[in-house]
């Protein structure tokens, strides 16, 4: 099997383009001792509960907004602090981590099979961190439901110039309560009546989630293996949805979309973890759309199951967990409420 090994001593900087923003650096801190392995939480813990951004109420949205200010305020030496978790996202998406065996081989999980369980792993631990911080064991990660009428705002917590959930790189022409466009071309905006817009995303939902991921592999995306070139090619969830609300939420007239339409510096704008959080729920949604199917939509090869990635946890331990680790979140107690799935019945 050729599993790819994520290890911290093969990551350096990455080639970034001449115009980024600083850090440059996106390698985590280095740990004092071997990674462990990860372990799933004990089934007795409470099960942490992700709502809606647009419905968890201002209680809900000012404990998010006290996670994000515990973490903004911890040491940048601290792999918990803000500035190290917007970090992993550079790491994991700009080829900063090089291969196991094969140094000139970039690790760039994105438009490859691991881009679902990648990004599951980095809310988890990004969740727990929270929780840990605010000193609730139940804190869940509000979810920017983009793919629901409601949700298809830019959500106003985020949107606040005085909050720490604020980030100033961001499409000022997209703030609320522009309708989001699940078909956003760079700067072409539409000119759609809110009911057709919505109506035009439902469709788009039903599209990629429906009539573009009939089977396993076209949905999670292609294989990536170690010893080969990243990129393989991505399923549509990424490509189409996820691609576009990058760009859609990201500066257009910064010369890398910043921040949320860079590889680079996604992670930086607090967003990112409401905005990927529901990008989790839809593949938790994909799994239940088709649970009852007769095809084989579940990915059993050992070198996807193997995979492992590093990060560090909410006692700051650096834990290797793999894809096999994070494929059901019952056992990694969160789970997701407060919408439905209206895009179901938008068959075009
Ligand atoms: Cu790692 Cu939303 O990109």
């Amino acid at each position: 099997g050729r599993p790819i090994v994520t290890d911290i001593l093969h990551c350096r900087k990455p080639a970034l383009p001449p115009d980024v923003l600083p850090p440059y650096n996106c390698c985590p801190p280095m740990p004092a001792s071997e990674p462990i392995d990860f372990r799933l939480p004990d089934p007795s813990e409470p099960l942490r509960t992700r709502r809606p951004a647009h419905v968890a109420g201002a209680d809900y949205m000012a404990k998010y907004e006290r996670a994000i200010a515990l973490m903004k305020a911890l040491p940048r030496s601290d792999p918990r602090s803000f500035y190290q978790q917007a970090k992993i996202h550079c790491a994991y998406c700009t080829g900063a981590y090089r291969q196991v065996g094969h140094p000139e081989l970039p690790v760039q999980i994105h438009f490859s099979w691991f881009f679902f369980p990648l990004h599951r792993a980095y809310i988890y631990f990004f969740e727990r961190i929270a929780g840990k911080l605010l000193g609730d064991p139940e804190f869940g990660v509000p979810f920017w439901s983009w793919d629901v009428p409601e949700g298809m705002r830019f959500p106003v917590a985020f949107a606040n110039a005085s909050s720490p959930l604020y980030d100033p790189l961001r499409n000022p022409r997209h703030a609320p309560p522009k309708l989001v466009d699940l078909d956003f071309c760079w700067g072409r905006e539409k000119n759609y009546t809110d009911e057709q817009q919505i109506q035009y995303n439902l469709r788009i939902m039903y599209n990629q989630m429906i009539t573009n991921s009939p089977s396993a592999s076209l949905f999670y995306g292609q294989p990536f293996r170690a010893g080969e070139d990243d990129k393989p090619g991505p399923g549509p969830v990424e490509l189409y949805l996820h691609n576009t609300m990058h760009v859609w939420t990201g500066d257009t007239s910064l010369p890398n979309t910043e921040d949320m339409g860079g590889y680079y510096s996604a992670g930086r704008d607090p967003v990112f973890y409401s905005y990927h959080a529901n990008i989790d729920r839809l593949w938790e949604t994909w799994r239940n759309i088709t649970s009852g199917d007769q095809r084989n939509l579940i990915i059993t090869d050992p070198d996807w199951l193997e995979s492992s990635f590093l990060f560090y946890d909410e006692e700051a331990r650096l834990v290797r967990i793999t894809v096999r680790d994070v494929l059901n979140i019952d056992k990694l107690r969160y789970a997701y409420d407060g919408v439905d799935i209206p895009w179901l019945n938008a068959r075009p």
